[in-house]
């Protein structure tokens, strides 16, 4: 199920701005790839372009290649919503649909996609997503209740069973926990760390411990100042990257000298 993308030399624009620049970089089945740098580097732009959600903002294009498996997702014969269903994403703020139960939530990605499910497996794949989630145990009585009645790390996990409701092959997260308790950010680092058996995982994170806690490979970008475009430094193993990077800017980074 898990795929590898490769991007090579994507430029990132939103109108004639450069926002990322020149980005060339493999991303590894079956492991969870960190996206760091100091804020307006352009990581979300970056990541966004993984599934084709960037262009949904008027003006905003890509050139470069990002193949996934063999196929490129800019090809021209590619439809973005396809592309979308295979690179799931989960944002910030947990975001579940408010007037709809626990259940819809999760089956919500599904039924988009106009999939037909019986009732029997659409309850299947309910239990399974969420167990996938790790919020089974504490949602099952209560299915038929609003998602927006969840605690924040609750309602984010239930992000992730909607997320992995479709099958994905890719999952990408930016800053899922910032917005959750010591104890929810756990949860959820424990989560990718069993996801990742599966699922391609890229995460964007300000938060060093967890970057080196959960990620197996680490991507530092960084900009040279305002209006520039945000670049990718460098990548490598998350334990090089932490103990022995090869750029100065990336050490400045990684021990709290700047951003
Ligand atoms: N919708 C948009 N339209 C125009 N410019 C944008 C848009 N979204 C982001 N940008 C610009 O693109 C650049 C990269 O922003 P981006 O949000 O990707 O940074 P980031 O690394 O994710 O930052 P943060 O850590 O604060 O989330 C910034 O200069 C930002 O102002
Ligand atoms: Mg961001």
């Amino acid at each position: 199920m898990s795929k590898r993308i490769d991007v090579s030399d994507l430029n990132v624009y939103y109108g004639d701005f450069l926002a990322v620049e020149g980005v060339t970089m493999a991303i590894e089945p079956r492991s969870v790839t960190a996206l760091i740098g100091p804020s307006g580097c352009g990581k979300s732009t970056f990541l966004r372009t993984l599934n084709r959600m960037h262009e949904v903002i008027p003006g905003a294009h890509v050139e470069g290649k990002a193949v996934m498996d063999g196929q490129d997702l800019y090809a021209p014969d590619v439809d973005p919503v396809a592309v979308r269903r295979q690179v799931g994403m989960v944002f910030q703020r947990p975001n579940p649909f408010p007037t709809m139960s626990i259940k819809e939530n999760v089956l919500a990605g599904v039924k988009l996609n106009n999939k037909r499910i019986s009732k029997s497996d659409a309850n299947d794949l309910v239990e399974s997503s969420l167990q996938g989630a790790n919020l089974w145990n504490e949602v099952k009585d209560r299915l038929d209740r609003p998602g927006s009645g969840l605690s924040g790390g609750q309602q984010q996990r239930l992000c992730i069973a909607r997320a992995i409701a479709v099958r994905p092959q890719v999952l990408l997260m930016d800053e899922p926990c910032s917005a959750l308790d010591p104890i929810s950010t756990l949860a959820i680092e424990d989560l990718m760390s069993e996801l990742k058996d599966d699922y391609t995982i890229v995460i964007v994170t300000h938060n060093m411990q967890q970057a080196a806690r959960v990620s197996d490979r680490t991507a530092f970008f960084n900009i040279a100042g305002t209006g520039k475009p945000g670049k990718l430094v460098e990548m490598g193993d998350t334990a090089t990257m932490f103990s022995s990077p090869s750029v100065q800017a990336t050490e400045d980074y990684i021990s709290g000298r700047f951003g």
